[in-house]
């Protein structure tokens, strides 16, 4: 499960999220009491501070962070890329249902290779993804590739925790609570058990801001979120 890697770790992501992509929304409200929402839009504020141009939103699932993007006045286009045809059907209804056709697109695409040429984007963002990624540091370096340089690159995710009395407080919620809800709302608690482990296996929030800048980007920085559950870090793609 959160140990597999390359094709099989793909795999195995690619069938979690067919299976709960009706109840993925539901599931993000319930488990973070909303808070999600707020932290897509302080990540799109974030990414494409004093910039201007196109945007784009990496393994964009229901489409939440691609259209925050998209409202930002400073972004004249967004585009939403997923692996899964089913989120990016869920994602193109929400477009709809906002009167947003003009300003977002999704597609699907894989994060792996993402179907644009270098240099295309304002910035770059990814939501709740890299961590699911068969190879995280390939995923970084091609939202890079598509930013053009002084362009940014903006990464929400879940983090584990500093060490402490938050993180011994944190543990139940996240290993008991969670996938307690995924077994009654998601009807899925393989996919809410999977949810902590992943984070558990996943990068301290210094070893991700030293991938970003072993990759390249400056100002390089991160700020926790969520009583420290959550990490946004951001990097700046070096000009020519
Ligand atoms: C936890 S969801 C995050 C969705 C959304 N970014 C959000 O913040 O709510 C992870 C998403 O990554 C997508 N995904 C997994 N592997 C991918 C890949 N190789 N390329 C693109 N998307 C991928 C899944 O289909 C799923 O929609």
């Amino acid at each position: 499960m959160a140990e597999l890697q390359d094709a099989e770790k793909q795999r195995y992501v690619a069938d979690l999220f067919s299976r709960i992509s009706g109840r993925y929304d539901l599931m993000n409200d319930l488990m973070t009491l909303g808070m999600h929402r707020r932290w897509k839009k302080q990540t799109a504020a974030l990414a494409v501070q004093g910039l201007s141009g196109p945007a784009i939103d990496v393994s964009s699932g229901t489409g939440d962070l691609a259209l925050e993007l998209a409202q930002r006045p400073e972004v004249d286009h967004a585009v939403g890329v997923d692996l899964l045809p089913c989120m990016v059907a869920r994602a193109e209804a929400k477009v709809l249902g906002r009167g947003m056709s003009n300003s977002v697109s999704m597609m699907t695409g894989d994060a792996l290779s993402l179907p644009f040429a270098d240099d295309r984007f304002a910035c770059a963002t990814a939501g709740f993804s890299l961590r699911n990624m068969p190879d995280i540091s390939k995923a970084l370096s091609e939202m890079v590739r598509v930013v053009r340089p002084s362009g940014r690159v903006a990464i929400l995710e879940l983090s584990p925790m500093e060490p402490g009395l938050r993180s011994v407080l944190f543990r139940p919620v996240f290993h008991g609570l969670v996938p307690l809800i995924g077994r009654l709302v998601a009807r899925d608690p393989s996919a809410y058990t999977y949810l902590p482990r992943s984070v558990d296996h996943f990068l301290e929030a210094d070893r991700l801001a030293d991938m970003l800048s072993g990759l390249g980007l400056s100002d390089v920085g991160y700020r926790r979120l969520g009583f420290g559950t959550v990490a946004v870090h951001w990097g700046v793609k070096q000009g020519r």
